[in-house]
């Protein structure tokens, strides 16, 4: 039986790219836009990258497309997919329609080429089981065979078969994501096999790249303030790590970490400080293995562990004693800015504050140079002395130039 099939309105900011992947779309069984980029057209947001699946040589017609477009391509050979960028932020993926077959549980697919409707087959969520064709007679019609706009206007996150979750398990956080970001929820049976599939260890036996990079992108989103304790209500928290805290008080505190983040600008990423909120109640010789497990960055790793291990006991002194403002910079400063901004997210207290509003950029009218020209050689000394006249300063003393000089010298002459 015939039957209309429903054509989508393209957005014009996307038109100079889809009309010249129409232009060059000729030779090939199929060209579709994909995923991402038609569950976000649907739902009116912007988003600037572009999917397309081509059932054919993908790399072949990425090359045509950026000689259209007058762009770069850049392919990889191997695994049969190009890119090509066009304007500030925009990039244009394309690869080949595939298949995927599951070996073995939380372990990456083999793939092999194949039609759109099983590349489709293989994807996480309705919602993202969608293509739009950019080809010929069929331009602009959707192809929706799982009813994923009907689980788009209803908000729903479903997965399209039994085994999703256990195939990949990074697809439970990527829903959380999801919920979050749209308000949308999981609907009962999804939310049935997530829990099977975490009480069964799967999360716990992803990689920790893997598990990292889905972290990662959860807290990079605008609001967790859902996600944060869904991941406690599926159990997955505690297979992140057994102390994973995801809690109200986990919110609040990330939440008051991302606004004095920005109040500040420190330009922290929001996940480093997400990661330590959730690790803050970690045992303290368990925070560097499990941040190691998670294969951060080493300079990433070292300020979380700051933040967690010193953020609360800097906070503990900062209350105990009146410390004049050199004594603070001395507690912020070595493990700045994760630490002590964990330490201000904890207690509100105004030395942390005068810290990163002007305590911390404060920089001395002279340097090493002075000292030099004051006749003292390069040694370990003109790092103390250079410090000891920045510590009074701190302190209120040796407002100018010339009183700094003044007392770099004395120091100087001082056996
Ligand atoms: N996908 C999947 N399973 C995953 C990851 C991705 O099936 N574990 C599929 C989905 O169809 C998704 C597409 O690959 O739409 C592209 O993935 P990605 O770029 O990560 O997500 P987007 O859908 O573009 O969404 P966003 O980046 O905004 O989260």
């Amino acid at each position: 039986m015939a039957f209309a099939m429903a054509t989508l309105e393209l957005p014009d900011s996307l038109a100079p790219v889809l009309d010249a992947v129409t232009a060059v779309s000729g030779p090939y069984e199929g060209v579709y836009l994909v995923g991402g980029s038609v569950r976000d057209i649907l739902l009116g947001e912007p988003n600037f990258d572009v999917d397309i699946v081509v059932e054919g040589d993908a790399i072949a017609l990425a090359r045509e497309l950026a000689k259209k477009l007058d762009r770069r391509v850049r392919a990889h050979r191997t695994f049969g997919t190009a890119v090509v960028l066009y304007g500030e932020e925009g990039r244009v993926d394309v690869v080949t329609a595939r298949s995927e077959s599951y070996h073995a549980p939380a372990v990456l697919p083999a793939v092999k080429p194949g039609t759109i409707d099983e590349d489709l087959h293989r994807r996480d969520f309705t919602i993202n089981a969608m293509a739009v064709s950019l080809k010929g007679d069929a331009l602009g019609e959707l192809v929706d065979p799982f009813g994923g706009r009907s689980d788009l206007e209803a908000g729903r996150i479903r997965i399209l078969h039994e085994r999703s979750f256990i195939d990949d398990p990074t697809r439970i956080l990527r829903a959380i994501r999801y919920e979050d970001r749209y308000g949308f929820r999981m609907d009962d049976e999804t939310v049935r096999l997530a829990r099977e599939c975490i009480a069964t260890g799967h999360v716990g036996n992803l990689s920790g790249a893997r598990l990292r990079d889905e972290l990662e992108a959860l807290l990079s989103e605008g609001d967790v303030s859902h996600a944060i304790p869904r991941l406690a209500e599926l159990g997955a928290e505690r297979e992140v790590h057994p102390h994973v805290v995801a809690d109200e008080e986990t919110v609040r505190l990330f939440g008051r970490l991302r606004e004095l983040n920005k109040r500040y600008r420190l330009g922290v990423p929001p996940w480093r400080l997400g990661l330590a909120a959730l690790g803050r109640g970690l045992p303290h010789q368990e925070i560097g293995p499990w941040l190691r497990d998670l294969k951060l960055r080493r300079r990433d790793a070292e300020l979380i562990a700051a933040a967690i291990e010193h953020g609360p006991r800097i906070a503990a002194e900062l209350g105990r004693d009146s410390l004049s403002p050199a004594d603070v910079v001395a507690l912020a400063e070595p493990r700045a800015p994760d630490a002590p901004l964990f330490a201000l997210a904890l207690d509100d207290q105004r030395q942390l504050h005068d810290y990163f509003d002007r305590l911390g950029e404060l920089k001395l009218e002279i340097t090493g140079a002075d000292l030099a020209e004051l006749g003292l050689a390069e040694s370990p000394r003109v790092g103390e002395i250079l410090a000891e006249v920045r510590r009074r300063k701190l302190n209120g003393e040796l407002a100018g130039r010339e009183s700094q000089l003044e007392a770099a010298r004395e120091l100087v002459e001082q056996p």
